[in-house]
């Protein structure tokens, strides 16, 4: 890391280090990994031993390891090579994961996602549907390179069998053994919540258009189902109030997450945590990195352990900062792909390694499992922040 504050003797003992609960497990620390999708897949959607590997390498005892954007169903919009956790195959794959991570003592949950109008229908079994809130493409090109496709706004009963799919992969995630479950509601490129709740993606004037509490109904039936099945302690979510990611756009976006943290808070509060996307984050280079918002109003409403994300790649310094103004837990994208032993770097003040983005979903293990631990004697000094 190009280090300027704070001082080396003041790392180990910063908030980042000090211990949180969440849901039933004691972290030891607050540096989390980011849910990454990273294409490593077999072609039955299920991990392979480079996977094992990949998430063992970035386990710490009492480190809290977030899996990446894993489908619910064989419908949910596969893309190639990426994780799905409704067959019994994927079951046992991903339990080879959490057993590796639990191996070195660490906590592992799982994100479970429904991708949705980003996918193509080549991807999808015959017969399926791309789905969404509305029939609004995502603007542009799809990656087979041709428009978007427009979607199929869900019927409620659509909407219904949905939620049941969110509680069979929180089901079959439990049964893989994972600590419990991140419910994506971000991101809405690929991720059908976020598309419900933004007014961007969202025309519908049913119950689950219109008003904030209608575009919030599924994310909160979502929920309810989950947290009723695998239980609240068990249960966490993930928001990006700013991601503007493909066509992704919100009014209102401070009223729209409030009334969410609220209903959160009130019915819901010893979840495991709750996940925001700060709206500086600018991961894909499309967003706005934008420093005029703010994540605050949403800390303020709730109580339980709040995970910071986006951005503490190209600003590892304000990892330190914004874990000791708030008590944040902090999840690291970009550089936990390329520093395996980020946690020990961050602690010593190590240099970090630049990560490539080309080999971010090339598949095969270059850039996957051979990024270099770190080694005193061989390792320079570079920028991350300029990769
Ligand atoms: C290769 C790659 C894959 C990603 N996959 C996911 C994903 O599966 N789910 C998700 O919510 N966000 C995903 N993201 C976003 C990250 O979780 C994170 O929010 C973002 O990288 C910002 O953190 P950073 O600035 O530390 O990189 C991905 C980002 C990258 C670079």
């Amino acid at each position: 890391m190009i280090a300027s504050s704070p001082s080396s003797s003041s790392f180990v003992s910063s908030a980042l280090f000090n211990p949180i609960q969440i849901g039933t497990h004691t972290l030891e620390h607050r540096i989390v990994l980011c849910p990454l999708n990273r294409r490593r897949c077999n072609e039955q959607y299920a991990p392979t031993d480079s996977m094992v590997k990949y998430y063992q390498q970035r386990t710490t005892p009492g480190g809290l390891v977030i899996g990446e954007a894993t489908m619910v169903s064989a419908t949910a919009g596969a893309y190639p090579f990426a994780p799905g956790i409704y067959t019994e195959h994927q079951i046992a794959q991903w339990h080879k994961v959490t057993d590796a991570i639990h191996g070195k003592k660490g906590i592992v949950f799982l994100q479970i996602r429904h991708a949705v109008r980003a996918s193509t229908t080549q991807f999808l079994p015959p017969g399926a549907k791309l789905v969404s809130a509305s029939t609004i493409p995502v603007p542009g090109h799809n990656e087979l390179g041709n428009d978007f496709e427009i979607p199929h706004a869900l019927t409620k009963q659509e909407i219904n069998d949905i939620v049941n799919d969110f509680v069979q992969a929180a089901k079959n995630a439990i049964a893989a053994g994972f600590d419990g479950v991140e419910i994506h509601g971000a991101n809405g490129k690929s991720y059908l919540l976020d598309q419900f709740l933004n007014s961007s993606s969202n025309i519908r004037t049913d119950v689950y258009g219109g008003s904030i509490e209608n575009r919030a109904r599924f994310t909160l039936q979502v929920v309810k189902a989950v947290t009723g099945a695998i239980g609240v302690e068990r249960t966490a979510i993930r928001f990006s109030p700013w991601s503007e990611f493909l066509g992704m756009e919100d009014e209102k976006p401070y009223e729209t997450w409030s009334y969410l943290v609220n209903q959160l808070e009130q019915d819901y509060p010893s979840m495991a945590y709750i996940h925001f996307i700060e709206p500086r984050d600018d991961f894909s280079r499309k967003t706005k990195n934008d420093t005029q918002n703010s994540l605050n109003p949403f800390r303020k409403l709730w109580s339980g352990p709040f995970i910071s994300a986006g951005g503490y790649t190209t600003k590892p310094d304000l990892a330190f900062e914004v874990a000791s103004k708030t008590g944040n837990l902090i999840a690291f994208g970009r550089s936990f792909i390329a520093n395996p032993d980020l946690v020990e770097r961050l602690k010593h003040d190590w240099p970090l390694n630049p990560y490539n983005r080309a080999t971010f979903y090339k598949g095969g293990d270059e850039g996957y499992i051979n990024y270099p631990f770190y080694n005193s004697a061989t390792t320079a000094e570079v920028d991350v922040t300029k990769a």
